[in-house]
């Protein structure tokens, strides 16, 4: 018996240092990013007063796709009184997910107020950057199929600019630091939607009109 605990003894002890060394690695690894991540709707920053939502999408994910519209109705709905920030957060299966993140991040720099225009022109054209779509493409390619389609939506003239954005380490940076704020926040899948800084239970699924107004209708009141 008392062997037996020694060596759990020994072995807990291990996990603790084995722990820590993790623990260290990360936070040497997260440099502080020098402003918050996201993309503010209609350029409509939280106040003290505001609800907020923040709502991690991947450009190339159905789900996030189904999920804007009857978030965009409560948006209009509800105005001034709730706020929307938008991550973007690629998923690791889903080809393209990143270039089409990194995308948002240029456009964003190019013209802040192009940027959800460039996220439903995804929306509405996911297909054409999915995985199989691509499949025999060669990298260089589909990045320049979505710096086209990327100035296609927020302004021709746009082009050469977002195409020196995708070689600007700033925009992949600016890239990982959405994802990583997300995995920070426990992020695994999109849509995933925070209220107030805190999850919604059905995150991962798009949520009707009628969900938003029962979430968001009692806070109101309060
Ligand atoms: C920026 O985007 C907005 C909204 O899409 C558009 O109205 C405006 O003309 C754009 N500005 C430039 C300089 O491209
Ligand atoms: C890729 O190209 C090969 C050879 O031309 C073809 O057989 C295959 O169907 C293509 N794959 C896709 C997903 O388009
Ligand atoms: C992908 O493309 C190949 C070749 O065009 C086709 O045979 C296959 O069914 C496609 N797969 C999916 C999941 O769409």
């Amino acid at each position: 018996m008392k062997f037996l605990k020694i060596q759990n003894y020994n072995t807990l002890m291990k996990s603790i240092v084995l722990l820590l060394l993790c623990v260290v690695h990360v936070n040497a690894q997260v440099t502080l990013p020098s402003k918050q991540d996201g993309f503010w709707y209609k350029n409509r920053i939280a106040n003290t007063k505001s609800i907020v939502i923040e709502a991690f999408f991947d450009p190339l994910c159905p789900d996030s796709r189904d999920s804007w519209p009857p978030l965009k109705l409560a948006l209009q709905h509800y105005g001034s009184r709730l706020s929307l920030v938008v991550h973007p957060f690629p998923l690791p299966y889903h080809d393209n997910a990143f270039i089409s993140s990194r995308a948002m991040h240029i456009s964003n720099q190019l013209n802040t107020s192009a940027t959800y225009r460039l996220l439903e022109s995804f929306f509405d054209h996911q297909g054409r950057f999915y995985g199989n779509a691509t499949f025999n493409l060669s990298r260089s390619s589909v990045v320049d199929k979505i710096a086209r389609f990327t100035s296609n939506s927020i302004g021709n003239s746009h082009y050469a600019a977002v195409k020196v954005g995708f070689t600007d380490p700033k925009t992949d940076h600016a890239t990982r630091i959405s994802f990583k704020y997300g995995c920070v926040k426990g992020v695994y899948g999109t849509p995933f939607f925070f209220v107030n800084g805190f999850p919604l239970s059905d995150s991962g699924s798009a949520l009707d009109y009628n969900a938003w107004r029962k979430i968001i209708h009692p806070l109101l009141k309060n």
